[in-house]
């Protein structure tokens, strides 16, 4: 899908028009015909109007400021956007031009960007009738004054990142096991210009990375260990930002097996952390943000292999720290701590991680929004809501109490790995928390990574959620 800045309309092309109250039809080269009936047929904010001239499609699209907050209008663009993707691929349009007829460009950015979101497929998998499969729009040309060649070129950026993360996620365990995914890392360094360094089993032992070793016992698949770093010339931080992602390939529960085939199916979807960190990443540095960035993405599956670690085990973890496994099945807290006592390393600004950690934030929002919790200051939460707004990869704080702790502490060792089932998200939270002794964020995408259903341009399978919501985040502190 590519985006890019027309400055002249086209006779050719297909048309969008994002038209409103203050629309001027003159201006557009329609007879005199043609405007009489956008006028008479345009009612609402839902229903384009569609005429069918001889070489091509227009479509107006009336929308109205009916002032609500700037986000919630923007949404409503994504939305229509959405909706109208499915008819332009039914037309097979090829290439469509967006023509924002003086509107805040926000908006018109916002209508594009769901246009392309929403055509994502993962067809690789079909053997017979692939092609037939393939929608047909490729090109979106945008037309707007007020919107710079470079601001849609960073909108092309971050769509790409979003429909890798998002390939990654619906890649299966049967090609991207642990090795896979830290590969995909280094094709992913080349293209945007980031190092990738990639620890192997023996290294990660030397690591002493108890937890992700523990995790790795039940497969016959080695982990990997993905130092991921984005060091441009002039950043304005001197301490870096450290963006950490689960990479579990694939979660059985391990010894304390998943219960249902319902709970495990998509359980391909467990390394979505990774993904996002991974192709926040990858924006960041395409975009060449002035920030100095690095990711670190421990990689695994969990499975009840012959070796598996299990419940009552203890395992010495990287920082020195004992954990009490009391379920297999939070096994993604036991690969991120020794990723967050490696982060210490760095002297890092911030520690952000992703995971998709748990049923508990799952279940306390669903797959609305995104849990984020933490020790940072204040100010990162409120940029994070502010971004998290601005893209609608909405976030909610959830509180991160010192008596939280009480409830993870184990009898025979420092800490356990489960706590009770109130709070389940929280606890996970600090958990992993112990293994930290900087600012930290904590981010689970439990509930929002992976969609059975299709909604609106966020698609059906990976949604690469988090993505957006990072760079947007990052640009902001460059801006
Ligand atoms: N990967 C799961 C969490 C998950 C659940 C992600 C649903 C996406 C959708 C995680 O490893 C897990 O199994 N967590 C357990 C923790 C529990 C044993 C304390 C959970 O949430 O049930
Ligand atoms: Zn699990
Ligand atoms: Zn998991």
């Amino acid at each position: 899908m590519t985006l890019s800045k027309i400055s002249s309309l086209s006779k050719k092309n297909s048309l969008i028009l994002l038209a409103d109250d203050k629309t001027d039809f003159s201006l557009y080269d329609f007879s005199a015909d043609e405007v009489k009936f956008i006028k008479k047929q345009i009612k609402d904010e839902v229903n384009p109007v569609q005429l069918n001239q001889l070489n091509r499609y227009v479509f107006v699209h009336y929308f109205k400021d009916d002032g609500k907050p700037c986000h919630i209008i923007t949404e409503k663009y994504r939305t229509a956007a959405n909706k109208l993707s499915c008819k332009l691929n039914s037309l097979k349009i090829k290439t469509i031009d967006v023509i924002d007829c003086g509107k805040n460009p926000t908006w018109t950015l916002a209508f594009a960007e769901s246009l392309a979101l929403s055509n994502y497929q993962f067809l690789k998998y079909f053997t017979k009738d692939a092609k037939k499969k393939v929608n047909s729009l490729s090109k979106i040309g945008i037309n707007s004054k007020e919107l710079s060649k470079e601001s849609i070129n960073e909108m092309q950026i971050v769509v790409d990142a979003v429909f890798n993360a998002r390939r990654l996620v619906n890649e299966p365990l049967s090609y991207l096991d642990a090795e896979q995914f830290s590969k995909e890392f280094k094709e992913m360094g080349k293209d945007a210009g980031f190092t990738v360094k990639v620890l192997s089993k023996k290294q990660i032992e030397k690591e002493n990375m108890g937890g992700l070793l523990a995790v790795n016992r039940g497969s016959m698949h080695d982990p990997t260990f993905s130092i991921m770093e984005y060091k441009p010339s002039k950043p304005i931080n001197k301490k870096p930002y450290v963006l950490v992602g689960k990479g579990v390939v694939f979660d059985t529960g391990g010894v304390s097996l998943k219960p249902t085939s319902m709970s495990m199916d998509f359980m391909k979807s467990d390394m979505g952390g990774g993904a996002t960190m991974s192709n926040a990443l990858y924006a960041i540095a395409k975009a060449k943000l002035p920030v100095h960035v690095i990711a670190l993405v421990p990689a695994t599956d969990n499975r009840p292999g012959q070796d598996a670690y299990v419940p009552g085990d203890v395992i010495n973890m990287r920082n020195g720290k004992t954990v009490e496994v009391l379920n297999t099945d939070a096994e993604g807290r036991m690969i991120l701590a020794d990723a967050l006592s490696y982060a210490s390393n760095y002297d890092p600004e911030l520690v952000i991680d992703c995971a998709t950690l748990t049923g508990s934030a799952a279940r306390a929002i669903g797959q609305q929004g995104i849990v984020i919790m933490g020790n940072a200051d204040k100010s990162e939460f409120d940029q994070l809501k502010y971004s998290g707004d601005k893209t609608y990869e909405r976030v909610v704080e959830f509180p991160f109490w010192d008596e939280y702790s009480e409830l993870i502490k184990s009898t025979i060792a420092d800490m356990k790995n489960v706590g009770p089932a109130e709070a389940g998200s929280i606890t996970a939270g600090k958990f992993l928390e112990e293994f930290t002794d900087y600012p930290y964020v904590h981010i689970d995408i439990a509930g929002s990574a992976f969609l059975h259903k299709a909604d609106s341009y966020r698609g059906t399978g990976g949604t690469g959620v988090g993505v957006r919501l990072l760079f947007d985040y990052f640009k902001r502190k460059c801006d």
